[in-house]
Formats: structure tokens, sequence, C-alpha cells
């Protein structure tokens, strides 16, 4: 029997990692305790929260939570999971509620979690024990992440560095134009890897090479750290003009902020280049200014264009399954058939959701066999697969419990 620590003491940095990271029950836990339970996470754009009592539920592993906007506009998070006897309080994905009332006996909460009315308890019960238990909740610039650790780490760090790059897409008029949620076939991690390079594009996405450049300096963290002239006069051309655009990496790695250039000629993710929405989100001054690509570590990315946004967010389900969900966000008063086709909205990255699926599920059932031993990474193609996997089993070793063990 290996334990995680061995595992992460033998790996050969460069290379893929050993298949127990991508298929073992115990790696699995490990991850979800070291990570998804421990980490902020973006769960959704506020403007799915669009008025108060609207509600939007989320699981990440055992956890059960619920988002919903109070009466005094603020988003909270709580668990969804009732202080009586802990029913499931919210089943739904998404709805309005004026108040929260479990399904079981009726016990009822305010929108900010307090308990307002459970019946027949007795005089002793004390209501002010018993409100909905609160998940860390922040919103940032339209965006609402949450945590669910006890004592959450910082945030205001990667806020402070991440607003001025996103208020120019002015998410708060933002509203879902379209969104779509998957299943891939494969642990978390190598969706995170797939996402991390462009090196399949080419061979994979015939959709998205039209607009997106194939350019490892594009997707990964640059050859040596430098960055190219034409990337650095694409970043100063934009900044002049106040959108805050250069290349950012924290010094850990767990999130990525730059605003890409797309292939000459194209303004938007469309099969044409042309962008896919006449009423603009936000107010990004040109047209080709490219995408702003934020990663943040392990559960989003994201593409802010001049004309819309896609959010996109990855959940853990199982050791070898995890869910996608990408959301379109155009501007709230853009109507659709008039300012925006929905299909040609959303065509490009439904396609290459679903290529991107299929080689992920390759990857997985090719990882599983006996036969398989980590192969190396392209160090000029798969930059960004090298440090999304160094971050993984840096950050892994330094927050694991030292007895937690992994199959041979
Ligand atoms: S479990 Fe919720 S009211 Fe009884
Ligand atoms: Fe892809």
């Amino acid at each position: 029997m290996k334990t995680i620590t061995d595992l992460l003491t033998q790996r050969t940095s460069g290379h893929a990692l050993d298949q127990a990271f991508y298929n073992d029950p115990n790696v699995f836990k490990a991850d979800l305790d070291a990570f998804h339970y421990r980490d902020w996470l973006f769960a959704v754009p506020a403007c799915e929260l669009e008025k108060p009592g609207s509600f939007v539920t989320h699981k990440v592993g055992e956890y059960r939570i619920v988002l919903v906007r109070g009466a005094d506009q603020e988003i909270r998070a709580f668990h969804n999971t009732c202080r009586h006897r802990g029913s499931v309080i919210c089943k739904v994905a998404k709805g309005h509620a004026p108040k929260l009332v479990c399904p079981y006996h009726q016990w009822t909460y305010e929108l900010d979690g307090s308990l307002l009315w459970a019946r027949d308890m007795g005089p002793d019960f004390d209501p002010s024990q018993h409100g909905l238990k609160p998940v860390h909740c922040r919103e940032l610039a339209g965006l609402v992440y949450v945590c669910l650790a006890e004592t959450a780490p910082d945030f205001d760090n990667f806020a402070d560095v991440a607003r001025p790059y996103l208020e120019p897409h002015d998410l708060a008029n933002a509203k879902v134009a379209f969104e779509s949620s998957i299943i891939e076939n494969g642990n978390w991690k190598l969706v995170w890897e797939n996402n991390r390079e462009c090196y399949h594009c080419g061979g994979n996405h015939p959709a998205l090479c039209r607009s997106f450049p194939e350019d490892p300096s594009v997707t990964g963290i640059g050859e040596g750290g430098e960055v190219p002239p034409r990337l650095q006069a694409h970043f100063d051309r934009c900044e002049s003009a106040g959108v805050k655009s250069q290349f950012f990496i924290q010094s850990d790695g767990q999130y990525r902020l730059a605003r890409m250039p797309l292939n000459e000629g194209s303004k938007s993710y469309t099969m044409d280049g042309a962008p896919a929405v006449t009423r603009k989100l936000g107010h990004v001054p040109y047209d080709d200014a490219g995408a702003l690509l934020k990663f943040h570590y392990p559960s989003t990315w994201n593409h802010f264009l001049p004309d819309h946004s896609i959010v996109f967010r990855v959940t853990p389900i199982s050791p070898t399954e995890t869910e996608v969900t990408t959301k379109w966000l155009v501007h709230k008063d853009a109507v659709e058939g008039v300012d925006y086709d929905l299909k040609r909205l959303t065509e490009v990255w439904m396609a290459t959701n679903d290529e991107d699926r299929r080689v992920v599920e390759d990857n997985q059932q090719g990882v599983d066999s006996p036969a398989y031993t980590p192969g190396p990474y392209s160090p000029l193609q798969e930059s960004g697969v090298i440090q999304f996997t160094d971050w993984y089993c840096a950050t892994l070793a330094e927050r694991m419990s030292p007895d937690t063990l992994a199959a041979e």
C-alpha cells in the first residue's frame, strides 16, 4: 500500500500523474478535504439571484448548499439542511421563495437564515439557536464565491487583483442567456489538465479554432515566464484604454488573469468571429480586445469578451465523474432574436464542451488501464498543465492529513 505522500514524493515533475491520482477513492477524498472543502469556490453569477427570495442550490462533495438573495439584497449561502431533523430544504436547482420552508415539518426560515417559525416545539425551544448554518459567501464584481471551510482562507487579495480586470465587463448588469451542465466521465484533474493546454485544440476543436489561438503562450504560462512582445503590445493597447489586461499569475499559482487576443479578425467565439451580441455586456472599448481569461483553481475558468461573458464551474462528483457547468452571460436588456441569436451565441462552446468531454473521457479510460504509466508533458505546449499539476501536488502535500492512504 502506497500512501499519497509516497505518490507525491515519487512523482516525476513534468509528467502526468500516477494512476491513483485519477481514480483512487482515497485520493478523491483527500482532494475534497484539501481543496473543495477548503478553498473559495465559484458558485454562480450574482445576476442569477435576480431579486430577494431568488435562490439556487449547489452540491460539492457531500455538502449541499443554498444561495439566496435576502430582503436587504445581500446574497448569502447556507447549508441546505434543516436544523430540525436535517431534511434538505430547497430541493430544486433554482427558484424563488418568500421564505425557505422545510418540506418535512415546515420549519420556516427567513431569507437571512434565521428561524422564523417551528410548530409545537415547547416553551424551552429557542429559535435563535436554530438558524440555518451559514457558508462563507463573497461577491466579487458580479461573481459569487463560497467557501465550505470553518475558517475561510483570505479572499481579499484575490478580489483586489481580479476586480479591475472584471469591472469593465459589468457583470452586475448581466443575465444568463443560456446554461448547460454536463457530466464528464473523468477525474476533475483531467478536466483541468485538458483546460490548461491547447495542444489538443487543432485535432479536436474545429469550431473553437476559428477564433481561439492555438498559441501556447495564450493558454499556458508563457515561454520561460517571458511575455512575447506581440502579447505585451496587446496588453499595453488595452491598458492604455483603461482596461486592465496585463498577464498576472498569483505567486502560488492558484489563479491567473490575462486579456488575450483572439485570432486575427476574430472578436468573439462565433463561427465567423464577429460579435455574437449587438447589445454589449460591459464597456471594453475595443471589440478586438480578445478574451479576459481567468482561472481560479479548483473550481472555475472564465472567458470575458467585449460583447458577452462565459463562466465555467468545475465540480467533482466521484473519482471519475466531474460536472462542468457553463453559463453564457449577456446584457440584461439584450433581447434574444433581436440583439443575439442563441444558437450563434452558444454553438462554439457547446461543441467545444462536448469535444472536451470526449477527450477527457478517452483520457480517463486509458489512464485506468494497468498498462498506463505517466508520460511527459510538452514543455512548449503544456506549460499550463505543468503549472496546474505542480500547484496541485505542492498544495496537496502541504494540506493533507498525514495518515490518508491510497490503494496500491
Ligand atoms: S426536518 Fe425540517 S422541519 Fe423537520
Ligand atoms: Fe479543449
